[in-house]
């Protein structure tokens, strides 16, 4: 069997170095907000290439504490892709504004920032772009729009761990940007876990206190509305001890989809788009008849994913933001399937799932 994802094999992997770094923990002296937080915290915004990071409990957290942070609140609307993952819209439901639907590219799969122009409308206040499994989306056209129409700018990066842009780090384009450490992700821990990053200092501080019961620093008094939303040291003790291996492991998922790209090729199969900043979340084709591909591979011990169908637009919980039709949307959440990509389990695997599907593909139900 291959796994579509197996995050217990990439802890395996690097097993010495995180029992290391979760014994500096236990050891004491400070279980909540400590070293190992404050550690990962100074890394990561080093692999974003911004100032601060600010740990917190989710990326569904990331996305809402920076959204309020930013201003956004009650009423607000929120323009975001709906080929993306439910938590980027639950978030924006948190502060209490509306998610609002654009179309995506069909290349990238990621926002449209021209349909975005197009619902733009007198309390749309934000945006929040997400560089679908690991590509980037085009972030110098949608901040021109965001400065244009004076909207804050979140980057969903929780699929993009240490991806670029034309040689700029993703997480650094928009005014801040959230990323996820659930297990799955390009770099995860073993349990929940999410950040902010951003290069504003005072926005930073908002999202400490917000992340820690409105306290001031250093002290208990609440200044405003907070939550309890803290990064946990283990899993910033694990995250530590990985982090620096993210770049390798972003390596190894370019080369399994170079060989997927090469492998697929002339099946009439729809591939992800090339783009040399891509850190491959997930290696997401397109087939006809999608469903029946996947039982398929299922039988045959290959494991892929949907994601994600439906779109978030044709979810009970954000009907109220679908505006427009979403064609391109509704058409790549019939069609795409996630092959196994995380190194531990696709590495030298690539052809053994390329030739199953070339079977499939060509044999008769
Ligand atoms: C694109 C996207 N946004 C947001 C989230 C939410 O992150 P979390 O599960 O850590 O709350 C996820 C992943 O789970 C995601 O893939």
């Amino acid at each position: 069997m291959i796994p579509q994802a197996a995050p217990p094999l990439r802890i395996a992997r690097f097993r010495g170095e995180i029992d290391a770094s979760i014994a500096r923990v236990l050891s004491g002296p400070s279980y909540i907000l400590g070293e190992a937080v404050a550690a990962f915290e100074a890394a990561f915004a080093v692999t974003a290439g911004v100032k601060h990071c600010v740990g917190v409990a989710s990326g569904t957290d990331a996305l809402a504490l920076a959204l309020r942070a930013l201003g956004v609140g009650l009423g607000d609307e929120v323009l975001l892709p709906s080929l993306t993952f439910a938590g980027t819209a639950q978030a924006i439901l948190h502060c209490g504004a509306v998610p609002v639907f654009v179309e995506v590219d069909a290349a990238t799969r990621c926002i449209d920032p021209v349909a975005a122009e197009q619902v733009i409308g007198p309390r749309t206040a934000a945006l929040v772009p997400v560089h679908l499994f690991g590509h980037p989306a085009n972030m110098h056209a949608l901040m021109a729009l965001a400065d244009k129409h004076r909207l804050a700018v979140v980057e969903d990066c929780a699929q993009s761990h240490g991806g670029t842009l034309d040689g700029r780090e993703l997480g650094s384009f928009g005014h801040a940007a959230a990323y996820s450490f659930y297990p799955t992700k390009n770099l995860g821990g073993v349990g929940d876990g999410g950040a902010v990053v951003t290069a504003d200092s005072d926005l930073a501080d908002r999202l400490r206190r917000l992340r820690y019961y409105g306290f001031a620093a250093g002290g208990r008094v609440s200044g405003g509305i907070g939550f309890n939303s803290r990064l946990d040291e283990i899993q910033a003790a694990i995250l530590l001890a990985l982090l620096p291996h993210l770049a390798e492991a972003n390596a190894e998922r370019r080369a399994s989809a170079a060989r997927y790209r090469a492998l697929l090729a002339g099946m009439g199969i729809g591939m992800p788009p090339e783009q040399a900043g891509s850190v491959y979340h997930q290696f997401a084709v397109t087939v006809p008849d999608r469903d029946r591909l996947k039982r398929r591979l299922d039988a045959a011990g290959i494991g892929t994913a949907v994601h994600y169908a439906p779109g978030l637009h044709r979810h009970p919980a954000f009907v109220d933001g679908a505006r427009t039709p979403l064609p391109i949307t509704d058409a790549l959440a019939d069609s795409l399937l996630s092959m196994p990509i995380q190194p531990e389990v696709a590495s030298n695997h690539e052809e053994r799932v390329a030739l199953a599907i070339r079977g499939l593909l060509h044999c008769a139900e």
